[in-house]
């Protein structure tokens, strides 16, 4: 088994050396090759997916990847911004589910922003289509208006579009991962608004046919927002397009008391996936030590379940993770009173001894 460790920019490089070190310990039979992604590869090889990474990438059996991006990078034409590494990824590898559960460890009640009554015990399930939406529709571009409001002005335009093939399997993943569970799909979109949306609202209605014992529902994503913050617990799997879902996981995030806890799994249909935190490289605080490496840790743990086939592996990580949090160590994005303020790497290496 191989997996490809692709650590990124910013705090990327410091949470991955930290899940590396958990996966090291465990003592397995797999191989890790490292290689740059994202502005780390812009600098290196002037692209910020190199065909030997994105090589790599394919030939693995799974992909361990930090984060990307970087202000700097802004000004860059699109195709060479850091970001474009992960969308290629996801592209290239076919990654159209990405599973994202928030779940909130009980020792973490008190580090979330909404009262523990409404975050004790949650355990929900997000999942985004990955490969389709606004994201990746063409047309997209510049250009100068021939109508709409203002003729003659400059405008930018994307397109959002989803084919039936690509909500059919979607709304497939949502069921199955629903039937493993509470056996309930909340599938949000904009149906009242959005053509699109009105499409992937009948196709998941139809798929949801061929799965009788599920409850299916339906919620708009203005709604769903509200809701996630008002009664979170009432949800089950959530399945939604790719940029509802982007918004929607990060503000589910804060459910489980920090965005540095929200791991993530995205899987192509022969399980191959990539494994990355679903929080970005953090400029802000990067290259000081504090970043929450338990989302890449919790991530490396869904690696070994979904395409490394180590369930008790995976387990072992999870149960290690909870421990430390028992013992009381947070790092800054998840402290409060009465806990130990740790950095990155004594939170990495805490795992490690937990492991022992
Ligand atoms: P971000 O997720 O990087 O950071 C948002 C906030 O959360 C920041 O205040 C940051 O310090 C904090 N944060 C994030 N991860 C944390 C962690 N592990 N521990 C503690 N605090 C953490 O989002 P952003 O600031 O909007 O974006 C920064 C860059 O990351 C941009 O270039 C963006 O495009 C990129 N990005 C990349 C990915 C990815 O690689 N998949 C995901 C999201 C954003
Ligand atoms: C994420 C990120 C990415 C996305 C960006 C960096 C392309 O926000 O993984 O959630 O929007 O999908
Ligand atoms: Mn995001």
């Amino acid at each position: 088994m191989k997996i490809a460790v692709l650590p990124g920019d910013g705090i990327g490089t410091e949470i991955v050396a930290e899940a590396v070190k958990v996966l090291e310990v465990l003592d397995l039979k797999f191989e890790m090759e490292s290689a740059l992604v994202g502005g780390a590869a812009y600098e290196a090889h002037g692209h910020p997916l190199p065909e030997a990474t994105l090589k790599l990438a394919k030939e693995a059996d799974a992909v361990l990847f930090g984060a990307v991006g970087d202000w700097k990078y802004d000004k860059l034409d699109r195709p060479l911004r850091p970001e474009q590494a992960i969308l290629g990824l996801r592209k290239n590898l076919g990654l159209f589910a990405n599973f994202r559960p928030a779940i909130c460890y009980e020792q973490l009640v008190g580090a979330s922003s909404l009262k523990p009554e409404l975050i004790s015990g949650l355990d929900i399930l997000i999942i985004r289509e990955l490969t389709g939406d606004i994201y990746f529709g063409q047309p997209r571009g510049r250009r100068v208006a021939t109508d709409g409001h203002f003729p003659g002005a400059e405008e930018a335009f994307d397109t959002m579009r989803y084919s039936r093939p690509e909500v059919e399997r979607i709304a497939h993943v949502a069921f199955q991962a629903a039937r493993k569970r509470s056996k309930r799909v909340t599938s949000v979109d904009k149906a009242n608004v959005l053509e699109t949306f009105q499409f992937w609202k009948d196709i998941v209605t139809e798929v949801g046919k061929e799965y009788p014992d599920v409850e299916l529902d339906h919620m708009y994503v203005d709604n769903a927002a509200m809701q996630l913050v008002r009664a979170p617990k009432k949800f089950d799997v959530v399945v939604t397009g790719n940029m509802f879902g982007d918004i929607l996981s990060d503000e589910a995030s804060m459910l489980t008391g920090s965005i540095g806890m929200l791991p993530s799994a995205s899987l192509n249909s022969s399980n191959q996936g990539l494994y990355e935190p679903s929080h970005g490289s953090a400029p802000d605080i990067a290259g000081k030590g504090v970043a929450n490496p338990l989302a890449t840790i919790l991530s490396a743990a869904m690696m070994l379940r979904f395409s490394l086939n180590q369930e008790a592996a995976a387990q072992r990580i999870e149960a290690a993770v909870q421990k430390v949090l028992a013992q009381g160590l947070r790092t800054p994005d998840i402290w409060s009173e009465g806990t130990t303020k740790v950095g990155t790497a004594q939170m990495g290496d805490a795992v490690v001894q937990a492991l022992k």
